[in-house]
């Protein structure tokens, strides 16, 4: 590129103020504007060329007549997908182009043509992973990109606004929480047991004999070994804990912190949801209607009763009992008191049946599993002791965590929400892979 004169500079920076976004451009309807972003979609003949440019707010059809751009004429018909521009000129409404408006272009400034995109339609799953770079472009990651932004937002405004006050965990561990065949070992050194984090929850636990009311929004990870369409190995796990709250409390947050995700994304995603195809019907009742809770027990007999499947008394409810469940609503369901053996060591014993824990499952509708997973604490050290040798560990490890038992323990509890599901079911997407920008699974860790 030419070196600019001090006068060319001074008019690129008085553009450049000028600049507005494809929606603003579309919002005002009828005038000169100045647009810049990317090309979704070409097609030119030998005198005039259309160019459908995209930046992150929207699309928008230019035209561009070759009796304005004689001398540009020959680069303009090099424009390929993806190369970056910068246009000027006047939008009007026009019924036939893809947004209803269009530009007719008077300037252009080519900043880059991009090379030949490797991304065409009908790539299979495989090679859009490993383009997942580009991809990102794509109007479906956009729109989950937006989505995704809100929910995070969402999140931190629930918890704030209730007086939560946000704490961090060790991501580096050297205890297990959530079963030993998901952990992920790390070179430490050296050292034999370091874990990375698959739950703040042990080390959260102490902190709220500080803040008693604290959440997060973190990285957890999980070495599943499953190729589900609702495993990843790392997930953003948004999580609370809370002094002082029964089972009752932490099922209510957990539902109310639903419902206020929804209600965001219905409020600032209108638009997205319409690209992905979302019936905003599936979702509304989740903001209405009050989540249908049920026992262990109960959900077993209204899966004998409505879809015919028998579980024997003590097996986890799986992801096809989940889904079947989940169908018979359409709200999220909460699943409580389920069988000791298929819940973690720290859950509370329910008071008058000791075969079960006073855990709870929230199911997403439509087959989308389990979105949260929460619990009322143990309180008594020598039960939890008892049910870390059962499971084979060394409670000398959780001395620290077994403390809380010790000094001054009150009643608490809280939950975990895998917040890439919560995206996957509020998006209708077909897989939770989606819904994060580099999925990390099994199979899946680069680029
Ligand atoms: O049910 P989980 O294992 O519960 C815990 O980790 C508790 N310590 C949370 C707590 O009480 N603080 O995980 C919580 C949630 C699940 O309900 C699910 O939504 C999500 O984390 N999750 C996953 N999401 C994506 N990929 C995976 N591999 C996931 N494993 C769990
Ligand atoms: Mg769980």
């Amino acid at each position: 590129m030419t070196a600019k004169t001090k006068g060319e500079q001074k008019n690129s920076k008085i553009e450049e103020k000028s600049f507005i976004s494809i929606s603003d451009a579309i919002k005002q309807g009828s005038r000169k504007v100045a647009i810049r972003g990317w090309v979704y979609r070409e097609r030119g003949s030998n005198k005039l060329k259309f160019i459908v440019l995209r930046d992150s707010s929207n699309i928008i059809q230019c035209v561009l007549e070759k009796n304005k751009f004689e001398k540009q004429w020959d680069e303009i018909d090099k424009i390929k997908i993806e190369s970056s521009l910068e246009i000027f000129g006047e939008i009007k409404k026009d019924e036939r182009a893809p947004t209803g408006y269009e530009i007719s272009a008077d300037k252009i400034n080519i900043i880059q043509i991009a090379e030949e995109f490797p991304i065409q339609k009908d790539l299979n799953e495989e090679l859009l992973g490993d383009r997942r770079h580009l991809w990102l472009r794509s109007r479906k990651m956009t729109a989950i990109l937006k989505i995704r932004s809100t929910v995070f937002g969402a999140i931190h405004e629930y918890f704030r606004d209730k007086k939560f006050y946000e704490y961090q965990s060790p991501i580096f561990q050297s205890v297990q929480a959530e079963g030993g065949s998901t952990l992920f070992k790390v070179n430490y050194f050296g050292k034999k047991e370091v874990f990375l984090a698959q739950t703040w929850q042990l080390y959260a636990e102490p902190a709220i004999f500080s803040l008693e009311k604290i959440y997060t929004i973190a990285p957890s990870f999980r070495a599943e070994e499953s190729k589900t369409s609702r495993h990843l190995t790392e997930y953003w796990h948004a999580e609370m804990e809370v002094a002082w709250a029964n089972f009752k409390d932490i099922q209510n947050y957990g539902e109310k912190l639903l419902k206020y995700i929804v209600k965001k994304v219905l409020e600032k995603n209108k638009e997205e949801l319409e690209i992905l195809g979302r019936d905003i019907k599936k979702l509304e009742p989740t903001i209405k209607k009050s989540f249908p809770r049920m026992t262990y027990d109960e959900a077993l007999k209204i899966l004998k009763e409505k879809a015919n499947i028998k579980i024997p008394w003590g097996k986890d409810l799986r992801t096809i009992e989940e889904d079947e469940l989940s169908k018979i609503y359409d709200t999220p369901i909460i699943v409580t008191n389920y069988p000791k053996e298929v819940k973690a060591f720290y859950m509370k014993e329910t008071d008058g049946n000791s075969k079960v824990v006073n855990g709870c499952d929230f199911i997403a509708p439509d087959g989308y599993g389990e979105i949260i997973g929460g619990s009322e604490r143990e309180a008594d050290p020598e039960k939890i002791k008892k049910r870390l040798i059962e499971m084979g560990e060394k409670p000398e490890q959780y001395a620290f965590y077994l403390d809380t038992r010790i000094y001054g323990s009150v009643p608490h509890g809280g939950f975990g929400m895998g917040v890439e599901r919560v995206i996957a079911w509020i998006c209708g997407l077909d897989t939770i892979k989606d819904a994060i920008a580099f999925p990390r699974t099994m199979t899946r860790w680069k680029p």
